[in-house]
């Protein structure tokens, strides 16, 4: 258990290292606002990458609007530069609430590198999403490879 005062300084330090105002971070549930953060990018992506999966499976009719949307919105993320999501100390060794191995903050680590590689896949995905079932299909499998890739090193299988 980490007491109340840890998780204050932790939440102090992020929203100074991020540059926001204390009055829109300190507070809420008690999470750390840079967890938090990460966490709903990737539920983000969850969501967006859902509903390129159903289509894929046959779940759901292939929509080209729609395909090409979703690629769109995990470009997007894609493109949030990491550096206020991953503080020192946000692993889950040190605090509770975060499934961040930290492996994450060792040496040689390759969590950005592998953060570049879903970029790379959310790129070629939104080029050709639009384009028809088969196309967004096979691009589709790079996207997944890198959720799959980071998880198995980088994230906790549970809390
Ligand atoms: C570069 C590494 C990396 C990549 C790429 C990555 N993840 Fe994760 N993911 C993590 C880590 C680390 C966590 C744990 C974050 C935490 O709990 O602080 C996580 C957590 C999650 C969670 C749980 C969020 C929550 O609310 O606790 C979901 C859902 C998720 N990832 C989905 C995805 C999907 C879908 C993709 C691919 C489109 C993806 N991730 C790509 C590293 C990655």
């Amino acid at each position: 258990m980490i007491t109340s005062r840890i998780l204050l300084s932790t939440a102090l330090a992020a929203a100074l290292a991020g540059g926001l105002s204390l009055g829109a971070t300190a507070g809420g549930h008690g999470g750390n606002p840079a967890v938090d953060a990460r966490q709903g990018q990737f539920q983000i992506m969850a969501l967006n990458i859902g509903v390129l999966g159903n289509m894929a499976r046959g779940n759901t009719d292939y929509d080209a609007g729609a395909a090409q949307a979703a690629a769109n919105n995990l470009l997007t993320i894609s493109q949030l530069d990491q550096q206020f999501h991953w503080p020192e100390g946000t692993d889950n060794a040190s605090i509770e609430g975060t499934r961040a191995l930290p492996a994450i903050w060792e040496d040689g680590s390759r969590v950005l590198e592998i953060w570049g590689e879903f970029g790379t896949g959310a790129e070629g995905l939104a080029a050709v999403a639009g384009d028809g079932l088969d196309a967004m299909r096979a691009a589709l499998g790079p996207v997944g490879a890198s959720c799959g890739s980071c998880h198995d090193d980088y994230r906790a299988s549970d809390n």
